[in-house]
């Protein structure tokens, strides 16, 4: 009962979350992805709204609803991402990067699709890197001045701590989410490793959505008083 009364946590915050893969072309039947199936940031949307803040969602391509009251803009590739996120990031007060962004992109895209020419030789693929979305807002003037708290997420395979918290210091974010294994892929269920700068805590296994609404309250609880 107490609960209900209790003030939103982010009441009159606004808050951009990326979720999903990305789809790095070759030509206009193919590409590159990921198994990224966006659950996790999309549970993250619903629960920054359920906290009052003014959400907006940038998804890749996944096959999920929209949470109530979340605005969304559907983009393909990382490029196309990033540029969504920067123009929402101007007057967001928190960035939380959970999508599977592509590493690399087919360097060169081919208007028509490729087909076998017939000599059994297949084609070489040339790749070049893809911005790093979390990386440039987290140096971007509004994060560095404290306006924009920025989160990052990390799926490892191995010693998760050492990767999160060097991954943590690489990126500039003061607080690091690590996916505490097996591969998160797809599951409604997650376990996660928070990191900062002064240590770190776990958020022991539970449904997507249950960790999101935790999550969300403390990250609620590392901003700046709001100046409203
Ligand atoms: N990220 C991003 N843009 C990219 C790559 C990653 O915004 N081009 C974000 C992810 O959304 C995540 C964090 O950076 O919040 C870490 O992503 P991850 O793939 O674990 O890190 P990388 O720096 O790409 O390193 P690697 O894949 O080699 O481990
Ligand atoms: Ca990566």
């Amino acid at each position: 009962i107490v609960a209900q009364f209790q003030p939103k946590s982010l009441a009159g915050r606004r808050v951009l979350v990326t979720a999903g893969p990305t789809f790095e072309g070759m030509d206009p039947v193919r590409g590159i992805t990921n198994h990224s199936s966006g659950k996790m940031g999309f549970a993250i949307a619903r629960a920054a709204r359920e906290a009052g803040a003014e959400v907006t969602l940038v998804a890749g391509p996944v096959s999920l609803p929209t949470p109530r009251g979340v605005a969304r803009i559907d983009v393909t590739t990382g490029r196309q991402m990033l540029a969504a996120c920067e123009a929402e990031a101007l007057r967001a007060h928190v960035f939380i990067a959970t999508a599977a962004v592509a590493d690399w992109r087919p360097a060169e895209s081919a208007a028509q699709k490729i087909k076998k020419d017939g000599s059994g030789e297949p084609p070489v693929l040339r790749f070049a890197e893809n911005p790093d979305i979390l990386h440039t807002l987290a140096r971007s003037e509004r994060a560095r001045s404290g306006a924009l708290f920025c989160v990052g997420f990390a799926a490892e395979s191995h010693d998760l701590l050492a990767h999160a918290q060097a991954k943590r210091a690489r990126k500039g974010v003061p607080l690091l989410v690590g996916n505490i294994g097996p591969a998160a892929f797809g599951r409604d269920d997650n376990q996660l490793l928070l990191v900062d700068e002064g240590g770190h805590r776990e958020l022991p296994r539970a449904s997507k959505l249950s960790l999101a609404r935790q999550l969300v309250n403390d990250i609620a609880r590392r901003l700046p008083a709001a100046s409203l």
